[in-house]
């Protein structure tokens, strides 16, 4: 019988929709190729549903996640709405409420053409950030008091556990056990946020149990330079949420933009949820201008959690292919109409799929 894998999807809004189609139309010629079949629901979350019937996400939701093997998602934001109010409803809760402690985001330069930085080549870049996804300043633990007056206090608690730190930290040296390089930079800010030696603690005790594994640490602002500088010297990186957050942002940049940066919200063995990191970039709704090579490249990083890694390495080659020979020209914006590129990388796979097993990547290039 053939493999079946349930996929919750959640278009969004604005760009959400366009991208999603076009990761979906890639999945749909992968799992013909590899012979597995996709079971997909679709749920209207956004803020056209929100604004229709003044629901954001019910919890039921969550229990017909829990029915399926991952989550697929768009962007959700849209600027009609109070800031912030569907993203913590729909996104935080996702992560929160099914536990996706992990959030995976690979930075990987797929050719130097696309990087701003001098001189790096796409050996120079090609880390993994694992930020834990779940702590942080965004439990929403806070809030304002004297709101609007000139005594205003506003307060936001950055809040870290032990067993946050620990499974987060260990899922990055196990990441590392799987990598060339086999090493692990923490990052963290715990010189002047003292309460982030649990991180430091913690990172130092999970290391005794990975012998073979280099170890290494930054704090956040040294980490942001070297990233600029030295790029090369990152291979997994472990952090806090919020530093995460911010770090890949600066990474996807490294790489080319946030068309092509991808994510995992990870709970290993559970329903998992994978997206662009990119927002819902209102101003290209409707425009079939926005890239979806980072709504592909999520679903990519879907195939190969659900253990398709045949089918994740297939479409992993056409990205490199496409975009080293120049046939994608570019990772921003209007360059290709949206679905052109999903046609091409549909393409593409089934021509990579058709070559003889070991035929090198160059010659897939044309
Ligand atoms: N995970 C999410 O769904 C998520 C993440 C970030 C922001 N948001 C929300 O999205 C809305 C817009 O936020 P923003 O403008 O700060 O961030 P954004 O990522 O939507 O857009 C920032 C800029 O990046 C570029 N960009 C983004 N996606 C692109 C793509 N696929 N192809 C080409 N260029 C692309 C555009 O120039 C865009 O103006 C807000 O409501 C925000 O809260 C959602």
């Amino acid at each position: 019988m053939a493999r079946e894998h349930a996929i919750a999807v959640i278009p969004g809004d604005g760009i959400g929709e366009e991208v999603i189609n076009e990761g979906l139309k890639v999945l749909r010629a992968l799992a013909q190729i590899y012979g597995f079949k996709l079971r997909t629901t679709s749920y209207p979350w956004g803020a056209d549903h929100f604004l229709k019937t003044g629901v954001m996400m019910p919890d039921s939701a969550l229990d017909e996640y829990r029915q399926h093997a991952a989550v697929y998602l768009g962007a959700i934001g849209d600027p009609r709405i109070e800031v912030g109010l569907l993203e913590r409803a729909i996104i935080a809760g996702l992560r929160f409420k099914l536990d996706l402690y992990v959030n995976l985001r690979p930075i990987k330069l797929y050719d130097a053409r696309f990087c701003p930085i001098k001189d790096k080549k796409p050996a120079d870049v090609d880390m993994v950030v694992v930020r834990e996804n779940t702590e942080d300043a965004y439990i929403g633990i806070g809030g304002h008091f004297k709101q609007g007056t000139q005594d205003e206090v506003a307060i936001a608690t950055m809040l870290y556990t032990r067993k946050g730190c620990e499974r987060a930290v260990r899922y990055a040296f196990e990441l590392a056990k799987g990598r060339k390089r086999r090493k692990v930079t923490l990052v963290d800010k715990a010189n002047a946020v003292r309460p982030q030696d649990l991180w430091t603690r913690t990172f130092a005790e999970v290391a005794k149990d990975y012998a073979g594994i280099e170890t290494d640490h930054a704090y956040i602002d040294a980490a942001c330079m070297w990233l600029v500088k030295n790029p090369e010297s990152f291979d997994v990186c472990v952090m806090p949420n919020i530093f995460g957050d911010i770090f890949t942002d600066l990474g996807a940049m490294v790489q080319g933009g946030m068309g092509i940066a991808a994510s995992g919200n990870l709970h290993p063995g559970k329903t998992s949820m994978f997206e662009p990191i990119h927002g819902s970039a209102p101003k290209y709704r409707g425009k079939n201008v926005a890239n979806p090579l980072a709504a592909i490249n999520a679903a990519g990083m879907m195939l190969d959690y659900l253990g398709e890694k045949e089918a994740a390495t297939t479409l992993e080659s056409a990205i490199a292919s496409l975009l080293t020979s120049g046939r994608i020209r570019s990772l921003g914006a209007g360059d290709h109409p949206t679905s052109e590129i999903g046609d091409l990388v549909t393409a593409e796979v089934r021509q990579i799929a058709a070559m003889p097993a070991g035929e090198p990547a160059a010659a897939r290039r044309s």
